[in-house]
């Protein structure tokens, strides 16, 4: 990663990367077997975090991201804005937030910066590569 392309300190990164493997343990994920965490910095400094939920039917499970941006809402209000998120996986494999993950980071974080795992190592994206032409009711 070029530093100076980094939009949140290797300090921040850490710290996100160890709360989301924190609440990566509370995931409900009996039917994949794949526990997700996401841990999110927001522009106050707060940091709030979300494990996947899944559901015996399968479409109503939740993504780990999802359910750290809906906590955060939930607890501090829609003035949410979303600097950084990282994601972390139990199986150490490849893991990009899925397509409705990325429209609920953007509505959040328009310019927000997400950490996630490839095959070629960690990296770190902005919302806007990962999601180009995101959706604006606006
Ligand atoms: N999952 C996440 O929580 N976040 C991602 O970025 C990718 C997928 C979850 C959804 C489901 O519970 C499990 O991983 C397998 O798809």
């Amino acid at each position: 990663m070029n530093s100076a392309k980094k939009s949140v300190s290797t300090k921040q990164n850490q710290r996100l990367l160890q709360a989301a493997r924190k609440a990566m343990k509370h995931a409900h994920a009996p039917y994949s077997q794949f526990k997700v965490g996401a841990a999110m910095l927001t522009s106050k400094g707060e940091v709030f975090t979300g494990c996947n939920v899944e559901n015996a039917s399968y479409g109503l499970s939740n993504c780990a991201e999802r359910t750290a941006i809906f906590s955060a809402v939930a607890k501090s209000g829609p003035a949410l804005n979303i600097r950084a998120i990282a994601v972390v996986n139990d199986q150490g494999v490849p893991c990009s937030p899925c397509g409705a993950c990325r429209q609920v980071i953007y509505e959040f974080g328009p310019d927000a910066t997400v950490f996630f795992q490839t095959s070629k190592g960690w990296k770190e994206s902005h919302i806007t590569e990962l999601l180009p032409e995101g959706f604006r009711l606006k």
